[in-house]
């Protein structure tokens, strides 16, 4: 069989380079599409060494219909199929709700909420026609079902995210594309270091999250690589939390 190929967005580094890289260890071809293009590539080269056969680092930002139009095209010139893609490419402003512009606003939902329905369309379109079925991933976050002052935009666009996987899940699934979520608990990443460098916001984790250490990206790669899988065939339209427990706490 083909080797499969595997498109992570924002996958330069943090979470999407973890996921990224556990898709390469298991051999798969890996597409690095990011808004930072040299990153990306970068990114890539780690791909091939941590086991993918082939791998590319592409400059995309998903909130621009054309550009993902453009990265599409750009990897099916280059591998002639895509069988899963992996919705990772996200931002977190945490700006005060009442301080929020309707820029930063509008530029959240931009990234997290639309990014992943442009990818998803064209992917999915691309699925279709190969009439081979495909894996769809969405990482949404535990802000699709809790927020803050400081995650109005955030949470907006994940609790959005969630059902646009929900609803894809719907219409794709009758043509053997599952589509499924995986909401990240606290991951430590360039997007969170700042507040987990903190030695009173380490110490939380210790008492919040039942297993008693921050996530890494490979416990959310190790998701998605199997909700990619064969073994999850008939897995659509959920969301995996993966969080060491941590909301499953009551206090
Ligand atoms: N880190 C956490 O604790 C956590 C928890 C829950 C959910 N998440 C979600 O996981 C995903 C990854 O988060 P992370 O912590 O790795 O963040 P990060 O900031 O460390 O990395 C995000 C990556 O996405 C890229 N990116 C940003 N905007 C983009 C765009 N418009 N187009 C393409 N790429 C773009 C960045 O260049 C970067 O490489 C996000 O969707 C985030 O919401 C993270």
């Amino acid at each position: 069989m083909d080797k499969r190929v595997v498109i992570v967005t924002g996958a330069a580094r943090g979470i999407g380079h973890g996921i990224a890289a556990c898709f390469a260890r298991k051999g798969d071809i890996v597409v690095i599409a990011d808004l930072d293009a040299s990153a990306a590539e970068q990114s890539a080269g780690a791909m091939t060494a941590a086991g993918a056969p082939e791998s590319v680092g592409l400059r995309c930002d998903v909130s621009r219909r054309i550009e993902v139009e453009a990265m599409i095209e750009a990897v099916l010139a280059c591998f002639g199929r895509i069988d899963v893609l992996v919705n990772n490419a996200g931002i977190c402003p945490f700006v005060d709700v009442m301080q929020l512009t309707p820029e930063v606003w509008q530029r959240t939902l931009d990234v997290n909420l639309n990014g992943a329905f442009h990818c998803t369309q064209c992917v999915a379109r691309h699925m279709i026609e190969r009439g081979e079925g495909g894996r769809i991933l969405f990482i949404t976050s535990l802000a699709e079902n809790v927020t803050g002052p400081a995650q109005v935009d955030y949470g907006a666009s994940k609790a959005g995210l969630r059902m646009t996987m929900a609803g894809f899940a719907t219409a794709l699934g009758p043509h053997g594309i599952t589509c499924n979520a995986v909401a990240p608990g606290m991951i430590l990443t360039p997007m969170t270091a700042f507040h987990w460098e903190q030695p009173e916001n380490a110490a939380f984790l210790k008492t919040r999250v039942p297993v008693a250490r921050i996530g890494t990206p490979e416990d959310i790669g190790n998701a998605c690589v199997f909700l990619a899988s064969p073994e999850a065939a008939y897995i659509n339209g959920i969301t995996l939390r993966v969080d060491g427990g941590h909301q499953a706490v009551c206090y």
